[in-house]
């Protein structure tokens, strides 16, 4: 992909949206994200979506969202929701980045707030159900696979060594 879209997909709280705006500064892009661009649209937040339209219709959305990053948007980091890629070619995008961090970290940065924020969370048991299946997943949609362990701007700064000569 040669339209300088950075896109960033991972599991949740695998850190894509913090990584994705410190990647913005360091490549002077516009940071944008799949599930902000939702709730700004619906006017509601993703946690409301589920609850009241369900599942489905959420994908829907995504699928809508990345017919027009696609279509109409360059020069951008994109971070996306965790379960985009179920739908969605990335690479239809730009430059896939799979963000990669193990579930016990991902357990230790997740704070009862923000698993709240994240009905498919809301069971661990589940949870890591849908890690394991979706590894194999992420790693068939990227393009480069990031150990995403480290604090944000370290990871930020390891996928633009990456990326910047392709980017
Ligand atoms: C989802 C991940 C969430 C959000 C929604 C569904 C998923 O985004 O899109 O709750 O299916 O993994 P984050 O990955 O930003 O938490």
């Amino acid at each position: 992909m040669t339209n300088g879209n950075l896109v960033l997909i991972g599991f949740m709280g695998s850190g894509k949206s913090t990584v994705a705006r410190e990647l913005a500064k360091i490549s002077g892009r516009y940071f944008l994200d799949t599930d902000m661009l939702i709730e700004a649209s619906e006017g509601r937040l993703v946690a409301q979506i589920f609850a009241q339209s369900g599942e489905e219709y959420f994908r829907e959305l995504e699928r809508k969202t990345a017919l027009w990053l696609g279509s109409s948007v360059c020069n951008a980091v994109i971070a996306t929701g965790g379960g985009f890629v179920l739908s969605n070619d990335p690479r239809l995008i730009g430059t896939v980045v799979y963000l990669h961090a193990p579930l016990e970290l991902i357990n230790s940065r997740l704070l009862a707030q923000e698993r709240s924020k994240r009905p498919l969370f809301a069971d661990e048991a589940q949870a890591k159900q849908l890690y394991t299946q979706r590894d194999g997943v992420y790693r068939d949609r990227a393009d480069f696979v990031i150990d995403a362990t480290d604090s944000a701007d370290c990871v930020a700064r390891l996928v633009w060594e990456k990326l910047a000569p392709f980017a």
